[in-house]
């Protein structure tokens, strides 16, 4: 029993190590993290955030989830630069708090990685439809909307299929996936910065007060509401096993895709809530709506297709995170093997792609997610503060391993992001911490039923 706090030894993780192909430079990274995080959150959940939470605070509440982001972002660099191995938080916790906590974390991260790719696959659809829509191109209900969603269909295919499409992508070579989102990236921080610009002009002091019209309480709420936004850059991590300098680069890739992302939402954030009033943000498309108002029909279009490629982006790297992590959890011996087979051509889990796509695809397919975003949320901001944890615990436990970049302000910073991620995590509602239970109690009885007698370092010898 007491093996259930045994922690792997770190000398091990990495001796074990060489099997995916290594060719991830420092750009790819940093746009891998950009991939992940500019997508729903900025393009949809902004505006609802501002219109039913913060007013023009949701600026501040960018403000204190990007701080809050930025010091997990820090404690998830010494940590990777240390370990840099495809299971990010999940091998982190092996290491520092033994085998049920990192199986914790691991579970934890599907509804990180897997479920938010199957919310924002669901956000992509009702972009994608609507533009079809404006092009006189009409799909009937049935194909695009789930048997439970409020307007009732049967199957969400759009989504299903851009989760198939990007599965297929990751398989076949993870140069092939990083080139393809370095092109994606380039174009949705290309149509966020086109925004800034041209919504400039347009914007009206008096369109900020007042500035905090639900309190500061709203604020803190809009903050917890729109950290969805900032998820993402830890999958950065979880591509550490492939990356050429894992040591110096996955660091800077985390750190300042972060920092880019922080300065371009408080930059959409301005200017969006003084070109239009908070009040009439709380629509699907909220940056079209405020080109709309200023007469900018022709350039909202262009923002719509750059945000729908925003969201593809989105969904490949969550995929690619998720199916890292499953990849580490086999090779551990607590999933089983086929979760760590690698393709013998393109160097891929192909296995455990496939099986994280055609999830992830069924779930966006029949559940209305949407309404889960909030369970992301929480799953994520559990999965950073134990991150934060460890650094601490390993700082006592491991002094003497070398750490190619040092969390500065320890054990100030950890502490500050635990206390952070707490903060926001018991402001959100109790429903999504009962589904949270439901989740990870399953987990334990997955646990408990199959990878415990699994486990490769239980194995004697
Ligand atoms: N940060 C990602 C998004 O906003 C999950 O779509």
């Amino acid at each position: 029993m007491q093996k259930l706090f045994h922690t792997k030894s770190i000398d091990d993780m990495l001796a074990s190590r060489h099997d995916l192909k290594r060719t991830l430079h420092a750009k790819d990274l940093v746009f891998l993290g950009i991939g992940a995080i500019i997508g729903a959150g900025i393009f949809v959940i902004t505006g609802v955030a501002a219109a039913k939470y913060a007013g023009p605070a949701i600026m501040l509440s960018f403000v204190l989830a990007g701080i809050a982001c930025g010091l997990a972002a820090l404690c998830y660099s010494e940590l990777t630069a240390m370990i840099p191995i495809s299971g990010s938080a999940y091998s982190y916790a092996y290491a520092t708090m033994g085998e049920l906590v990192a199986w914790i974390i691991g579970w934890d991260l599907v509804l990180e990685y897997a479920m938010s790719a199957s919310t924002v696959a669901i956000g992509w659809s009702g972009y994608f439809t609507s533009l079809l829509g404006g092009l006189g191109i009409h799909l009937p209900k049935m194909l695009t909307a789930s048997l439970f969603m409020a307007e009732g269909g049967f199957i969400n295919l759009p989504a299903a299929l851009v989760v198939g499409a990007l599965t297929y992508v990751l398989i076949i070579g993870i140069r092939e996936s990083a080139s393809a989102n370095n092109i994606m990236v380039l174009v949705k921080v290309a149509m966020v910065v086109l925004f800034i610009l041209a919504g400039m002009g347009s914007v009206k002091a008096s369109n900020w007060t007042p500035f905090m019209p639900f309190g500061f309480s709203g604020m803190m709420t809009g903050a917890g509401v729109i950290f969805f936004a900032y998820i993402g850059f830890d999958a950065v991590s979880t591509a550490a096993q492939e990356a050429i300098n894992p040591e110096t680069d996955v660091p800077k890739g985390i750190i300042t895709s972060l920092a880019i992302c922080t300065v371009l939402y408080l930059l959409t954030a301005a200017v969006l809530t003084g070109m239009i009033s908070y009040k009439e943000l709380n629509v699907p498309a909220p940056i079209a709506a405020a080109l709309h108002h200023i007469g900018q029909g022709d350039l909202a279009f262009i923002i719509e297709v750059g945000a729908l490629i925003g969201m593809t982006s989105v969904i490949l790297v969550l995929l690619l995170g998720q199916s890292r992590v499953f990849y580490t959890m086999g090779r551990d011996g607590l999933l089983p093997p086929w979760a760590s087979e690698v393709h013998a051509e393109y160097k891929t889990p192909h296995v455990s792609t496939l099986t994280v796509g055609a999830a992830v695809a069924l779930v966006a397919a029949f559940v209305p997610l949407n309404v889960l975003s909030e369970l992301v949320s929480l799953g994520t901001l559990f999965a950073f503060g134990v991150v934060c944890g460890g650094v601490l615990l390993l700082r006592r436990s491991r002094p003497d391993l070398e750490r190619p970049f040092h969390c500065p302000g320890v054990p100030y910073v950890p502490v500050a992001g635990m206390a952070a991620c707490a903060y926001l995590m018991f402001n959100l509602p109790f429903t999504t911490w009962l589904l949270f239970v439901v989740w990870m109690a399953a987990g334990l009885g997955v646990y408990f039923k199959y990878s415990i007698h699994h486990s490769e370092m239980r194995k004697p010898g």
